[in-house]
This record gives C-alpha cells, sequence and structure tokens, in this order.
C-alpha cells in the first residue's frame, strides 16, 4: 500500500491506496474553507497552522495500514511554500520511521489522475486544467509525456469565481457560491468583453473580466443585480475557454477530452464542453464530483503508477516547489 499527503493549499488530506488493485482503501480530508472564508481566500500562515494540526490527526486514523506501506507519496509541487512544506516534512518523517521510498508527486498531475481513482489510466488525452492556481490545456500521453500546450498569462478561472465572490461579499471558495447565484440570473444582461478574443494566441486571461465585473458590481444596488452580474460573469468565463479550445481543435483534434481541477465542478462549464465536443465526436472524461477539489486520493493514485515506475526520490532532494515545471 501506499500512503498519501497532500497540504498544496486549504485541504488536508492523507489516503492509503492499494498499490496491486489500485484501491483507494482510505481517505480523508479536513478542509478549511470556514477559518479562510472570512478572509475571503487562502491566509498561508494560517493554512499552514491548520495543517500542522490536521495532518497528525488524520495520519493517526492511518496506523493499521502502518506494516503495509511500502512508500509514502506527497504532494512537492506547485502550491503555497508555507503549507507544501507541513505534508513534505511529516512524508520525510514517515519514510524514515518506516524506512519506505519517498515520492514527490506533481499536484496538477494529481488532479489529471483523479479521473482514474479506482480506474486503469486511458491516454492519449486532452485535458482542461481548472483550478484555483491553474487553467491550462495538456497534452497527456502517459505519466512522463505531458505538454502544457495553453495557459493563464494572468488569473485562473477558479481564482476569478474567488474574487468576484469576495468583491461581492459572499466568502470562500466562490466557485459554488456565484455557481448558485448564477442559477436564476440572466447571463445576457451584462456584456462583458470575451479576453483575447481578438487575440490569435491559444492562451487565457482572466484579470480583464475580474475588472470589467467589480465596476459592474460598484454600480449595482440590489440581490438581483449581483445575480445577473453573476450569470452574465460565469457566461463569458466559460465562453473564454470554449473559444479558445474551438481554436485549438482546428489544429488539434480531441480524442478524449477531460476537465479536471476543483472549478471543474462547475455545471456551466460542463454543459459548454460537452456541446463544444459533440461534433467532434469525442468523449468527455470528468472526475467524481468529490475528487475535483484537492485530495489525497489523486495524489495516491500517482504514487502508485511512480511506484510501479521505481521513480522515487532520495529524502536530501525532496524539497516543496511552489512553481511547477508544468
Ligand atoms: O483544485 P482546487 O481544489 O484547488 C487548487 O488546486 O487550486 O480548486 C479550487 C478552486 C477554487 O478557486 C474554487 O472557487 C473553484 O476551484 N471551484 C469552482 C467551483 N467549485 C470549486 N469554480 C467554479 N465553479 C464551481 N462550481
Ligand atoms: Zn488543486
Amino acid at each position: 500500500m501506499i500512503l498519501s499527503i497532500e497540504s498544496s493549499c486549504d485541504d488536508s488530506a492523507i489516503a492509503i491506496t492499494d498499490i496491486k488493485t489500485k484501491r483507494l482503501l482510505f481517505h480523508k480530508k479536513i478542509s478549511q474553507e470556514l477559518e479562510h472564508s472570512v478572509y475571503g481566500g487562502v491566509v498561508p500562515e494560517l493554512a499552514a497552522r491548520l495543517h500542522a494540526e490536521a495532518l497528525p490527526r488524520i495520519l493517526e486514523e492511518c496506523e493499521p495500514y502502518f506494516k503495509d506501506l511500502k512508500a509514502v507519496a506527497v504532494t512537492s509541487t506547485p502550491g503555497l511554500a508555507v503549507t507544501l512544506v507541513e505534508g513534505v516534512t511529516m512524508a520525510k518523517a514517515i519514510a524514515v520511521a518506516l524506512d519506505i521510498p519517498l515520492i514527490g508527486v506533481n499536484h496538477l498531475v494529481g488532479h489529471i489522475y483523479s479521473l482514474f481513482i479506482e480506474k486503469e489510466t486511458q491516454f492519449p488525452l486532452t485535458t482542461l486544467l481548472v483550478s484555483g492556481g491553474h487553467t491550462q490545456v495538456m497534452e497527456v500521453k502517459s505519466l512522463e509525456e505531458i505538454e502544457t500546450v495553453a495557459k493563464s498569462m494572468d488569473d485562473s478561472f477558479g481564482e476569478s469565481f474567488d474574487k468576484v465572490a469576495k468583491m461581492m461579499g459572499l466568502g470562500y471558495p466562490g466557485g459554488p457560491l456565484i455557481q448558485e447565484l448564477a442559477k436564476d440570473g440572466d447571463r445576457k444582461k451584462h456584456n462583458f468583453t470575451i479576453p483575447l478574443s481578438q487575440s490569435p494566441l491559444i492562451a487565457f486571461s482572466y484579470s480583464g473580466l475580474k475588472n470589467a465585473v467589480r465596476l459592474a458590481i460598484e454600480k449595482a444596488d440590489s440581490k438581483a443585480d449581483y445575480r445577473d452580474i453573476a450569470a452574465s460573469f460565469e457566461h463569458i468565463a466559460t465562453a473564454h475557454l470554449t473559444q479558445k479550445l474551438k481554436k485549438y481543435f482546428k489544429n488539434v483534434k480531441p480524442e478524449s477530452f477531460a476537465i479536471v481541477g476543483g472549478a471543474s465542478a462547475n455545471l456551466y462549464l460542463r454543459g459548454k464542453i460537452e456541446e463544444l465536443l459533440e461534433p467532434h465526436g469525442a468523449n468527455l472524461l470528468l472526475s467524481e464530483l468529490k475528487y475535483c477539489s484537492d485530495n489525497a486520493a489523486m495524489i495516491g493514485r500517482v504514487g502508485v503508477e511512480m511506484y510501479e515506475k521505481k521513480i522515487f526520490t532520495p529524502l536530501w532532494e525532496l524539497n516543496s516547489s511552489p512553481k511547477s515545471n508544468l
């Protein structure tokens, strides 16, 4: 079995995965949403302190599995420097105590493998990752052949939902709150400009849209106004993704397409991507809703692949690194 740890942002999670069957035997996550909600976003120092409390508490529950552990996998990049180190330090301690190898996992690869928890992998795959930290399209051929073909130049898709929710005083995380508010709003009420629509670049940008929404919020004076702003924002934020993907599909025909990451839970986005894929006859892969957001099960699933390939990192070489090479 492999024990895996995730602490890249505001979720403390540990999982146990069976190496042979890839079955998830244990998974527990303690989220910090409530604690960060009052600040309208994640406060890194607070997050680190909460991980230091939560991770040992979850680890205690894993004790019955200790004797069967063959490796420990941990998210080592990308993420918040001060929170990554909490998981990495714990993983090192476990590796020393049990004399087992250490596996450093890229969190973005983890999101891709969230599609395959308790399942075999299915590649090649064009993948859209939409989370709080990233918005990028990756061509995935295998564990070791992942190429990023488009990414955001500034804010991410999920982050823009968080910021709009913060400006409306709704709380954190903004994604589910904006989705709920947008449900009954008029998506055509505010004619926000689709970012980079005149640019031939296949890249994303959310900072301009965020500012346009800020101006609309400043003029709003009723709950109904907020609903329409949320609906129009969700519509344009999604149209930006589909417009760029449509352009990308002119050159690269998708066979299988996946949406992963916390914001892949967005139902409006799911619907629009389904519409986009229909004429291409490409199938859409999605993670189970509970594994869209950060979790340790996806890290364990990558851990299994890396264990089979004997991709281990010596204790003194495993560093936590805020920036990913993907
Ligand atoms: O993958 P994740 O849990 O953490 C990162 O790796 O960043 O993603 C969290 C992000 C947050 O920005 C959150 O607001 C967004 O995913 N999110 C959503 C939805 N649910 C979560 N964004 C839009 N619509 C949603 N339904
Ligand atoms: Zn994530």
